[in-house]
């Protein structure tokens, strides 16, 4: 009888402790979940990750204009890790065919690299023209991912830099 009795209880206690176990994973789960959303409610939005791109293209270009190399080389960096910023937090955007982490390169590396190219050999005639392909990789990345409404606001001169025409 006491045998039976130590089984019981033995029995009785492996449940309670399974359902505890139930019980925190599910705690865990929801407490994963609502940190989820309150990432995703923190997260800049991709519009804002590209008006700090925008501030920092336009300073590029004076920099660059003015051959304050370590400046524009600075402001290079920035818009590069503006764009990683990019594919790190929206690897897909919204109805975007083309997810972001292959569009953003696709678009840009060649340009980015002739800018930096031109920073290093301090050679302002080189930098206006490689500024202008960096524009025109803006420009088409825009059209590319229906964010059409911007597509030449990243122009090629400073006169329309900031223009939305
Ligand atoms: C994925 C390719 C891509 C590249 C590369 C890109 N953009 Fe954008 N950009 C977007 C998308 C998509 C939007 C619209 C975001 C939205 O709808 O919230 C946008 C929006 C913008 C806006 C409008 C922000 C606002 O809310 O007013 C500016 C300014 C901008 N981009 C500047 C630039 C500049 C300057 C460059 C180049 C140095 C650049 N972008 C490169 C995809 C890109």
């Amino acid at each position: 009888m006491k045998t039976i009795l130590m089984g019981l209880a033995v029995i009785f206690l492996a449940g309670c402790s399974q359902q505890q176990n139930i019980n925190s994973n599910a705690a865990l789960e929801a407490k994963v979940a609502s940190l989820e959303k309150t990432v995703d409610d923190l997260k800049p939005g991709l519009g804002e990750i590209m008006g700090v791109i925008q501030q920092h293209h336009a300073k590029l270009y004076y920099a660059g204009t003015k051959s304050n190399w370590p400046l524009a080389g600075y402001e290079l960096d920035e818009i590069q890790e503006s764009l990683d910023d990019a594919m790190k937090f929206y690897p897909e955007f919204k109805d975007v065919k083309v997810p972001l982490t292959q569009l953003i390169p696709t678009m840009t590396k060649a340009s980015v690299a002739q800018v930096r190219t031109a920073i290093e050999q301090k050679k302002e005639k080189s930098f206006v023209q490689a500024f202008g392909a960096l524009s025109g990789s803006c420009s088409n990345c825009h059209e590319a991912a229906n964010a059409m409404i911007f597509r030449n606001l990243a122009g090629t001169s400073d006169r329309n830099i900031n223009d939305e025409r």
